[in-house]
């Protein structure tokens, strides 16, 4: 199976530095993903690496396009230390381009990516990579269980939707003004692509592994499927 895992920042990257015990436990099950023949590409969110420096810069007020590229680096921060915990299983550089991800897929290893062009997050980065990569499956990892009907960390009747279509999400997260720096539930550049993709979505806890597991071989598992 061809596989991309979009890890959010908020589970690599929560206090502004990496969580090294998390990265080891992901690279350990991503490397038995890659021995059980299963080809693996991982997109790495920011974190608060790149939400803390967007928002100091903003001070400045700069083009919003300078703080997507500094968010794009803290993203690129998280795929360095993930590439150096995956040693030998890794290709080892994180790759910014389309020619840059070919390469890597013909490397055989596991790839590593972060951000790579302005006004989106990494969740378009997986879609397009997913393309590229003929995916099967696109694993969104973050810090809740799924898509909720409401932000779960503001309310605590929000309840977990099993699922959500394209269309219904676009229309939840479509803003006016892309803005850099943290986004609610997907970032409307990736919910738009969603729209044409026909690759399985699914939107689960980037932590819990074992519902990871479940949701790679087909079993019952907790997490929002989109499409
Ligand atoms: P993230 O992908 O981490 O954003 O990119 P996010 O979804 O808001 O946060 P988490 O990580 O899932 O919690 C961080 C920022 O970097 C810029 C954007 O400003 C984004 O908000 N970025 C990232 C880009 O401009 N282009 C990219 O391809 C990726």
């Amino acid at each position: 199976m061809r596989i991309v895992l979009d890890i959010g920042g908020s589970v690599l990257c929560p206090e502004g530095i990496p969580d090294v015990n998390y990265i080891k436990k992901l690279s350990k099950f991503v490397i038995d993903l890659k021995r059980k023949k299963h080809r693996i590409i991982i997109v790495t969110g920011g974190g608060k690496i790149a939400k803390g420096y967007i928002k100091a810069t903003r001070v400045f007020k700069p083009k919003e396009d300078l703080l997507d590229f500094i968010g794009i680096l803290g993203t690129r921060m998280n795929a360095m230390v993930l590439i150096a915990a995956l040693g030998k299983h890794a290709y080892d550089r994180v790759v910014r381009s389309k020619d840059g991800l070919e390469h890597g897929i013909k490397s055989g290893k596991i790839v590593v990516m972060g951000g790579t062009v302005a006004r989106q997050t990494t969740d378009a980065v997986s879609i397009a990579a997913a393309k590229i990569f003929n995916a099967d499956l696109i694993l969104i990892g973050t810090d809740v269980k799924g898509i909720y009907d409401k932000d779960p960390n503001k309310h605590r009747n929000a309840k977990m939707l099993k699922s959500i279509s394209a269309k219904k999400l676009y229309e939840v997260v479509k803003v006016k003004k892309h803005r850099a720096g943290p986004l609610t539930i997907m970032d409307p550049v990736a919910a738009k692509l969603l729209d044409y993709t026909k690759i399985k979505i699914i939107v689960l806890n980037g932590k819990d592994f074992s519902n990871m597991k479940k949701a790679i071989y087909g079993k019952k598992f907790a997490g929002t499927v989109i499409g």
